[in-house]
Protein backbone atom coordinates (compact mmCIF):
# COMPACT_ATOMS: atom_id res chain seq x y z
CA UNK A 1 0.00 0.00 0.00
CA UNK A 2 1.50 3.53 -0.62
CA UNK A 3 -0.28 6.86 0.16
CA UNK A 4 -3.04 7.54 -1.89
CA UNK A 5 -4.54 11.46 -3.19
CA UNK A 6 -8.23 11.79 -4.21
CA UNK A 7 -8.57 14.67 -6.22
CA UNK A 8 -12.50 13.62 -6.69
CA UNK A 9 -14.14 15.91 -4.52
CA UNK A 10 -12.06 18.95 -5.60
CA UNK A 11 -14.61 19.93 -8.36
CA UNK A 12 -11.99 19.76 -10.80
CA UNK A 13 -12.52 16.90 -13.25
CA UNK A 14 -10.40 15.21 -15.13
CA UNK A 15 -10.68 16.76 -18.61
CA UNK A 16 -9.80 20.41 -16.77
CA UNK A 17 -6.83 18.78 -15.22
CA UNK A 18 -5.77 17.43 -19.10
CA UNK A 19 -5.66 20.81 -20.58
CA UNK A 20 -2.12 21.66 -18.10
CA UNK A 21 -0.99 18.09 -18.30
CA UNK A 22 1.10 18.74 -21.38
CA UNK A 23 2.57 22.00 -19.19
CA UNK A 24 3.09 20.47 -15.59
CA UNK A 25 4.79 17.79 -18.09
CA UNK A 26 7.21 20.20 -19.62
CA UNK A 27 7.72 21.12 -15.55
CA UNK A 28 8.64 17.97 -14.10
CA UNK A 29 11.09 16.94 -17.55
CA UNK A 30 12.77 20.38 -17.05
CA UNK A 31 13.16 19.26 -12.94
CA UNK A 32 14.45 15.58 -14.52
CA UNK A 33 16.77 16.89 -16.39
CA UNK A 34 19.19 18.39 -13.56
CA UNK A 35 19.38 21.78 -15.47
CA UNK A 36 17.01 23.77 -13.16
CA UNK A 37 19.22 25.48 -10.62
CA UNK A 38 18.52 23.99 -6.99
CA UNK A 39 16.93 20.99 -8.16
CA UNK A 40 19.26 18.51 -6.74
CA UNK A 41 16.45 16.98 -4.55
CA UNK A 42 14.89 15.47 -7.80
CA UNK A 43 18.00 13.10 -7.77
CA UNK A 44 19.08 13.05 -4.33
CA UNK A 45 17.14 9.61 -3.29
CA UNK A 46 18.23 7.61 -6.19
CA UNK A 47 21.92 9.08 -5.58
CA UNK A 48 22.73 8.60 -1.79
CA UNK A 49 26.10 9.00 -0.83
CA UNK A 50 26.49 5.40 0.77
CA UNK A 51 30.00 6.01 2.65
CA UNK A 52 28.58 9.74 3.97
CA UNK A 53 25.34 7.94 4.89
CA UNK A 54 27.97 5.57 7.17
CA UNK A 55 29.17 8.18 8.33
CA UNK A 56 26.38 10.22 9.16
CA UNK A 57 25.17 7.08 11.27
CA UNK A 58 28.08 6.71 12.85
CA UNK A 59 27.97 10.26 14.12
CA UNK A 60 24.29 9.98 15.06
CA UNK A 61 25.35 6.86 17.13
CA UNK A 62 28.28 8.75 19.36
CA UNK A 63 25.59 11.44 19.72
CA UNK A 64 23.10 8.69 21.50
CA UNK A 65 26.33 7.08 23.04
CA UNK A 66 27.47 10.60 24.56
CA UNK A 67 24.20 12.19 25.99
CA UNK A 68 20.80 12.30 26.95
CA UNK A 69 19.79 15.85 25.43
CA UNK A 70 20.66 16.96 22.03
CA UNK A 71 19.79 20.64 21.20
CA UNK A 72 19.39 21.09 17.35
CA UNK A 73 19.81 24.35 16.31
CA UNK A 74 18.42 25.96 13.07
CA UNK A 75 15.42 27.83 11.52
CA UNK A 76 13.02 27.37 8.45
CA UNK A 77 14.32 24.90 6.20
CA UNK A 78 16.91 23.94 8.77
CA UNK A 79 14.87 23.07 11.05
CA UNK A 80 11.42 22.32 10.52
CA UNK A 81 12.05 19.07 8.08
CA UNK A 82 13.81 17.36 11.51
CA UNK A 83 10.59 18.71 13.96
CA UNK A 84 8.36 17.32 11.45
CA UNK A 85 9.84 13.89 11.23
CA UNK A 86 10.63 13.42 15.15
CA UNK A 87 7.18 14.86 16.28
CA UNK A 88 5.88 11.90 13.68
CA UNK A 89 7.35 9.25 14.05
CA UNK A 90 8.33 6.44 16.84
CA UNK A 91 11.63 6.02 17.89
CA UNK A 92 12.99 2.23 17.22
CA UNK A 93 13.66 0.50 20.47
CA UNK A 94 16.96 2.03 22.42
CA UNK A 95 18.84 4.36 24.05
CA UNK A 96 18.00 7.78 22.44
CA UNK A 97 18.40 11.41 23.57
CA UNK A 98 15.47 14.07 24.22
CA UNK A 99 15.46 16.26 20.91
CA UNK A 100 15.08 19.95 22.00
CA UNK A 101 15.17 22.70 19.12
CA UNK A 102 16.51 26.10 19.48
CA UNK A 103 17.53 29.05 17.05
CA UNK A 104 14.00 29.10 15.36
CA UNK A 105 13.11 32.14 17.99
CA UNK A 106 14.85 34.84 19.28
CA UNK A 107 12.98 34.50 22.99
CA UNK A 108 15.47 34.96 26.16
CA UNK A 109 13.00 33.41 28.04
CA UNK A 110 13.16 30.32 25.71
CA UNK A 111 17.10 30.09 25.98
CA UNK A 112 17.75 31.40 29.44
CA UNK A 113 14.88 27.59 30.44
CA UNK A 114 17.30 25.94 28.13
CA UNK A 115 19.96 26.45 29.27
CA UNK A 116 18.70 25.97 33.18
CA UNK A 117 18.26 22.30 31.46
CA UNK A 118 21.24 21.83 29.56
CA UNK A 119 23.27 21.87 32.85
CA UNK A 120 21.71 19.00 34.57
CA UNK A 121 21.80 16.80 31.33
CA UNK A 122 24.48 15.41 29.06
CA UNK A 123 24.51 17.92 26.15
CA UNK A 124 24.93 17.05 22.74
CA UNK A 125 24.69 20.55 19.96
CA UNK A 126 23.86 19.82 16.40
CA UNK A 127 24.28 23.44 14.46
CA UNK A 128 22.59 23.83 11.59
CA UNK A 129 22.86 26.63 8.87
CA UNK A 130 23.41 26.76 4.88
CA UNK A 131 24.50 30.38 5.23
CA UNK A 132 26.00 30.31 8.81
CA UNK A 133 25.06 33.94 9.47
CA UNK A 134 21.03 33.41 9.90
CA UNK A 135 20.52 35.32 12.94
CA UNK A 136 18.28 33.69 15.24
CA UNK A 137 21.08 30.61 15.30
CA UNK A 138 23.60 32.51 14.89
CA UNK A 139 22.58 33.97 18.67
CA UNK A 140 21.32 30.49 19.74
CA UNK A 141 24.48 28.53 18.76
CA UNK A 142 26.87 31.57 20.61
CA UNK A 143 24.86 31.03 23.63
CA UNK A 144 24.73 27.38 23.91
CA UNK A 145 28.36 26.58 22.20
CA UNK A 146 29.42 29.22 25.45
CA UNK A 147 27.51 26.73 28.22
CA UNK A 148 28.67 23.93 26.27
CA UNK A 149 32.20 25.02 26.44
CA UNK A 150 31.66 26.38 30.66
CA UNK A 151 30.45 22.40 31.55
CA UNK A 152 32.74 20.52 29.51
CA UNK A 153 35.80 22.24 28.53
CA UNK A 154 36.34 23.53 25.28
CA UNK A 155 38.28 19.95 23.81
CA UNK A 156 35.49 18.04 25.03
CA UNK A 157 32.71 20.22 23.96
CA UNK A 158 34.04 20.25 20.43
CA UNK A 159 33.72 16.44 20.54
CA UNK A 160 29.90 16.61 21.58
CA UNK A 161 29.17 19.53 18.46
CA UNK A 162 28.23 18.48 15.31
CA UNK A 163 27.72 21.29 12.63
CA UNK A 164 25.91 21.02 8.79
CA UNK A 165 26.62 23.45 6.85
CA UNK A 166 27.64 25.13 3.67
CA UNK A 167 30.96 22.79 2.13
CA UNK A 168 33.13 25.88 2.10
CA UNK A 169 31.75 29.45 2.80
CA UNK A 170 30.41 31.12 5.93
CA UNK A 171 31.49 31.43 9.31
CA UNK A 172 30.39 28.08 10.51
CA UNK A 173 32.52 26.42 7.88
CA UNK A 174 35.67 28.18 9.03
CA UNK A 175 34.70 27.81 12.48
CA UNK A 176 34.35 24.18 11.86
CA UNK A 177 37.88 23.93 10.90
CA UNK A 178 39.40 25.94 13.70
CA UNK A 179 37.56 23.84 16.12
CA UNK A 180 37.67 20.70 14.34
CA UNK A 181 33.80 19.76 15.01
CA UNK A 182 32.58 16.63 12.85
CA UNK A 183 30.40 17.94 10.14
CA UNK A 184 28.35 17.39 7.19
CA UNK A 185 27.06 19.62 4.26
CA UNK A 186 24.30 21.03 2.68
CA UNK A 187 24.50 20.61 -0.97
CA UNK A 188 25.33 23.67 -2.83
CA UNK A 189 22.16 22.40 -5.66
CA UNK A 190 19.76 21.98 -2.74
CA UNK A 191 17.67 24.74 -0.86
CA UNK A 192 16.72 24.83 2.91
CA UNK A 193 12.95 23.65 2.74
CA UNK A 194 13.95 20.82 -0.29
CA UNK A 195 17.09 20.08 2.40
CA UNK A 196 14.81 16.87 4.88
CA UNK A 197 16.73 14.11 2.97
CA UNK A 198 20.10 15.75 3.49
CA UNK A 199 22.09 15.74 6.41
CA UNK A 200 20.13 18.50 7.54
CA UNK A 201 17.03 16.25 8.34
CA UNK A 202 19.01 13.08 8.26
CA UNK A 203 21.47 13.90 11.43
CA UNK A 204 18.85 14.71 14.26
CA UNK A 205 16.41 12.31 12.68
CA UNK A 206 18.78 10.01 13.10
CA UNK A 207 20.57 10.87 16.51
CA UNK A 208 16.35 10.89 17.28
CA UNK A 209 16.34 6.82 17.02
CA UNK A 210 14.49 7.10 13.65
CA UNK A 211 15.46 4.65 11.11
CA UNK A 212 16.69 7.07 8.36
CA UNK A 213 17.60 4.11 5.48
CA UNK A 214 13.51 3.30 5.74
CA UNK A 215 13.13 7.07 5.10
CA UNK A 216 15.39 7.07 2.25
CA UNK A 217 13.75 3.71 0.47
CA UNK A 218 10.48 5.43 0.91
CA UNK A 219 11.48 8.51 -1.19
CA UNK A 220 13.67 6.72 -4.11
CA UNK A 221 10.87 4.66 -4.40
CA UNK A 222 8.47 7.82 -4.96
CA UNK A 223 11.59 9.18 -7.40
CA UNK A 224 11.23 5.93 -8.85
CA UNK A 225 7.46 5.90 -10.11
CA UNK A 226 5.86 7.11 -12.84
CA UNK A 227 2.49 7.19 -11.24
CA UNK A 228 3.27 9.38 -8.22
CA UNK A 229 4.90 12.17 -10.26
CA UNK A 230 1.64 11.82 -12.08
CA UNK A 231 -0.12 11.92 -8.68
CA UNK A 232 2.29 14.86 -7.82
CA UNK A 233 1.54 16.74 -10.91
CA UNK A 234 -2.26 16.07 -10.70
CA UNK A 235 -2.26 17.81 -7.40
CA UNK A 236 -0.46 20.65 -8.28
CA UNK A 237 -2.58 21.46 -11.44
CA UNK A 238 -5.70 21.14 -9.33
CA UNK A 239 -4.16 23.81 -6.59
CA UNK A 240 -2.97 25.80 -9.28
CA UNK A 241 -6.69 25.99 -10.82
CA UNK A 242 -8.25 26.25 -7.35
CA UNK A 243 -5.99 29.26 -7.06
CA UNK A 244 -7.53 30.72 -10.45
CA UNK A 245 -11.15 30.04 -9.39
CA UNK A 246 -10.48 32.05 -6.47
CA UNK A 247 -9.61 29.71 -3.56
CA UNK A 248 -6.30 31.65 -2.36
CA UNK A 249 -5.89 29.61 0.86
CA UNK A 250 -5.25 25.74 1.31
CA UNK A 251 -6.41 24.49 4.61
CA UNK A 252 -4.25 21.42 5.65
CA UNK A 253 -5.96 19.88 7.82
CA UNK A 254 -4.61 16.91 9.74
CA UNK A 255 -6.31 14.85 12.62
CA UNK A 256 -3.59 13.03 14.11
CA UNK A 257 -1.81 15.83 16.39
CA UNK A 258 1.85 13.92 15.38
CA UNK A 259 1.14 15.44 11.75
CA UNK A 260 1.91 19.24 13.63
CA UNK A 261 5.09 20.00 12.21
CA UNK A 262 4.74 17.93 9.05
CA UNK A 263 2.12 20.90 8.14
CA UNK A 264 4.44 23.54 9.49
CA UNK A 265 7.13 22.05 7.37
CA UNK A 266 4.62 21.86 4.52
CA UNK A 267 3.23 25.66 5.19
CA UNK A 268 7.28 26.60 4.83
CA UNK A 269 7.48 24.36 1.43
CA UNK A 270 4.33 25.78 -0.34
CA UNK A 271 4.27 29.38 0.74
CA UNK A 272 8.06 30.21 0.41
CA UNK A 273 8.13 28.27 -3.20
CA UNK A 274 5.19 29.76 -4.37
CA UNK A 275 4.29 32.95 -2.73
CA UNK A 276 6.48 35.72 -4.79
CA UNK A 277 5.65 38.03 -7.22
CA UNK A 278 2.06 38.99 -6.00
CA UNK A 279 1.11 35.12 -6.60
CA UNK A 280 0.82 32.08 -4.40
CA UNK A 281 -1.62 30.47 -2.23
CA UNK A 282 -1.45 31.19 1.02
CA UNK A 283 -0.86 27.73 3.29
CA UNK A 284 -2.94 27.85 6.46
CA UNK A 285 -3.14 24.71 9.17
CA UNK A 286 -5.91 23.18 11.22
CA UNK A 287 -5.81 20.77 13.60
CA UNK A 288 -8.74 18.64 13.79
CA UNK A 289 -11.01 17.90 15.79
CA UNK A 290 -9.67 20.35 17.95
CA UNK A 291 -9.87 23.41 15.69
CA UNK A 292 -13.67 22.36 14.32
CA UNK A 293 -14.40 24.02 17.39
CA UNK A 294 -12.42 26.89 16.75
CA UNK A 295 -12.40 27.55 12.79
CA UNK A 296 -15.28 24.91 11.95
CA UNK A 297 -17.66 28.00 11.97
CA UNK A 298 -15.54 29.94 9.72
CA UNK A 299 -15.10 26.99 7.41
CA UNK A 300 -18.78 25.67 7.46
CA UNK A 301 -20.02 28.98 6.65
CA UNK A 302 -17.75 31.81 6.22
CA UNK A 303 -16.08 33.80 3.72
CA UNK A 304 -15.12 30.81 0.60
CA UNK A 305 -11.42 31.85 -0.05
CA UNK A 306 -9.89 28.52 0.45
CA UNK A 307 -9.86 24.80 -0.22
CA UNK A 308 -8.57 21.91 2.20
CA UNK A 309 -6.24 18.99 1.99
CA UNK A 310 -6.97 16.44 4.33
CA UNK A 311 -4.29 14.59 5.66
CA UNK A 312 -5.55 11.16 7.06
CA UNK A 313 -3.35 8.36 8.71
CA UNK A 314 -5.03 5.24 7.79
CA UNK A 315 -3.40 3.05 10.69
CA UNK A 316 -2.40 5.04 13.94
CA UNK A 317 0.57 3.75 15.60
CA UNK A 318 -2.22 2.93 18.75
CA UNK A 319 -5.62 2.95 20.05
CA UNK A 320 -7.82 2.78 22.94
CA UNK A 321 -11.48 1.31 23.53
CA UNK A 322 -13.90 4.09 24.85
CA UNK A 323 -15.58 2.79 27.80
CA UNK A 324 -19.34 1.49 28.61
CA UNK A 325 -19.66 4.21 30.92
CA UNK A 326 -19.91 7.18 27.86
CA UNK A 327 -22.69 5.32 26.77
CA UNK A 328 -25.12 6.94 23.73
CA UNK A 329 -23.45 5.77 20.15
CA UNK A 330 -19.60 6.24 21.75
CA UNK A 331 -19.37 2.87 24.50
CA UNK A 332 -16.98 0.41 23.08
CA UNK A 333 -16.00 2.40 20.40
CA UNK A 334 -12.52 2.10 19.24
CA UNK A 335 -11.11 5.97 19.62
CA UNK A 336 -9.51 5.63 16.33
CA UNK A 337 -13.04 4.89 14.68
CA UNK A 338 -14.82 7.52 16.32
CA UNK A 339 -11.99 10.15 14.82
CA UNK A 340 -12.69 8.51 11.13
CA UNK A 341 -16.34 9.08 11.66
CA UNK A 342 -15.44 12.83 12.57
CA UNK A 343 -13.20 12.87 9.65
CA UNK A 344 -16.07 11.09 7.40
CA UNK A 345 -18.63 13.32 9.01
CA UNK A 346 -16.54 16.56 8.20
CA UNK A 347 -16.11 15.98 4.74
CA UNK A 348 -19.41 15.33 4.32
CA UNK A 349 -20.58 18.44 6.14
CA UNK A 350 -17.89 20.70 3.75
CA UNK A 351 -18.33 19.04 0.77
CA UNK A 352 -22.23 19.75 0.72
CA UNK A 353 -21.49 23.65 0.45
CA UNK A 354 -19.28 22.88 -2.49
CA UNK A 355 -15.78 23.18 -0.65
CA UNK A 356 -13.08 21.89 -2.42
CA UNK A 357 -11.38 18.74 -0.74
CA UNK A 358 -8.32 17.22 -1.76
CA UNK A 359 -7.47 13.77 0.52
CA UNK A 360 -4.64 12.16 1.35
CA UNK A 361 -4.19 8.79 2.85
CA UNK A 362 -1.05 8.12 4.57
CA UNK A 363 -0.98 4.10 5.38
CA UNK A 364 1.08 4.65 8.85
CA UNK A 365 3.17 7.34 10.59
CA UNK A 366 6.79 5.17 9.43
CA UNK A 367 9.72 6.52 8.40
CA UNK A 368 9.40 4.82 4.91
CA UNK A 369 6.00 6.83 4.47
CA UNK A 370 7.78 10.01 5.63
CA UNK A 371 10.20 9.60 3.17
CA UNK A 372 7.52 9.26 0.23
CA UNK A 373 5.90 12.16 1.94
CA UNK A 374 8.55 14.26 1.52
CA UNK A 375 9.51 13.83 -2.63
CA UNK A 376 5.32 13.62 -3.32
CA UNK A 377 5.23 17.44 -1.45
CA UNK A 378 8.77 18.65 -2.63
CA UNK A 379 7.70 17.58 -6.41
CA UNK A 380 4.01 18.96 -5.88
CA UNK A 381 5.61 22.09 -4.60
CA UNK A 382 8.22 22.87 -7.32
CA UNK A 383 5.73 21.70 -10.33
CA UNK A 384 2.58 24.24 -9.05
CA UNK A 385 5.71 27.42 -8.40
CA UNK A 386 6.06 26.37 -12.30
CA UNK A 387 2.73 26.97 -12.95
CA UNK A 388 2.61 30.07 -11.91
CA UNK A 389 5.66 31.16 -13.46
CA UNK A 390 7.70 31.70 -10.28
CA UNK A 391 10.54 30.22 -9.36
CA UNK A 392 9.77 27.39 -6.57
CA UNK A 393 13.67 27.68 -5.24
CA UNK A 394 14.63 31.17 -4.33
CA UNK A 395 13.25 33.63 -1.27
CA UNK A 396 14.00 36.90 -1.86
CA UNK A 397 10.97 38.32 0.50
CA UNK A 398 13.40 36.19 3.53
CA UNK A 399 16.30 37.75 1.97
CA UNK A 400 14.53 41.20 2.59
CA UNK A 401 13.49 40.55 5.80
CA UNK A 402 17.06 39.10 6.85
CA UNK A 403 18.43 42.36 5.86
CA UNK A 404 16.43 45.16 7.19
CA UNK A 405 16.66 43.07 10.64
CA UNK A 406 20.25 43.53 10.23
CA UNK A 407 20.09 47.52 9.90
CA UNK A 408 17.87 47.64 13.37
CA UNK A 409 20.70 45.52 14.98
CA UNK A 410 23.25 47.82 13.67
CA UNK A 411 21.21 50.72 15.81
CA UNK A 412 21.32 48.50 19.11
CA UNK A 413 23.85 49.84 22.01
CA UNK A 414 26.67 47.60 22.30
CA UNK A 415 25.64 46.01 25.59
CA UNK A 416 21.71 46.17 25.70
CA UNK A 417 20.44 44.87 28.61
O1 LIG B 1 14.26 27.45 2.96
C1 LIG B 1 15.08 28.34 3.17
O2 LIG B 1 15.96 28.61 2.35
C2 LIG B 1 15.07 29.13 4.47
O3 LIG B 1 13.97 28.80 5.25
C3 LIG B 1 16.34 28.84 5.25
O4 LIG B 1 16.45 27.47 5.47
C4 LIG B 1 16.35 29.59 6.58
O5 LIG B 1 16.22 30.97 6.37
C5 LIG B 1 17.66 29.31 7.33
O6 LIG B 1 18.76 29.63 6.56
P1 LIG B 1 20.21 29.07 6.90
O7 LIG B 1 20.18 27.61 6.75
O8 LIG B 1 21.12 29.73 5.91
O9 LIG B 1 20.50 29.49 8.32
Amino acid sequence: MDIKIDLSKTGIGQTDRQKLRPDAQRALEKLRSGTEPFSGWVRLPQAVDREELMRLLDASRRIQAQCDLLVVVGIGGSYLGARAAITALPASAGVHPEIRFAGYNLSGTYHAALLDEMEKREVCLCVISKSGTTTEPSVAFALLKGALVQKYGREEAAKRIFAITDASKGVLREEVCREGYESFVVPDDIGGRYSVLTPVGLLPIAAAGIDVAAMLKGAEAAAASPAWEQDAADYAISRYMLLQSGKTVEVLAYYEPQLWYVAEWLKQLFGESEGKEGKGLFPASLSFSADLHSMGQFLQEGNQIFFETVLRVVEPDRDVVVPESAGGLLAGKSMNAINLAALNGVIAAHAAVDIPIVRIDIPALTPYYFGQLVYFFEMTSAITGMLMGVNPFDQPGVERYKEEMRKELEKLPPCAG
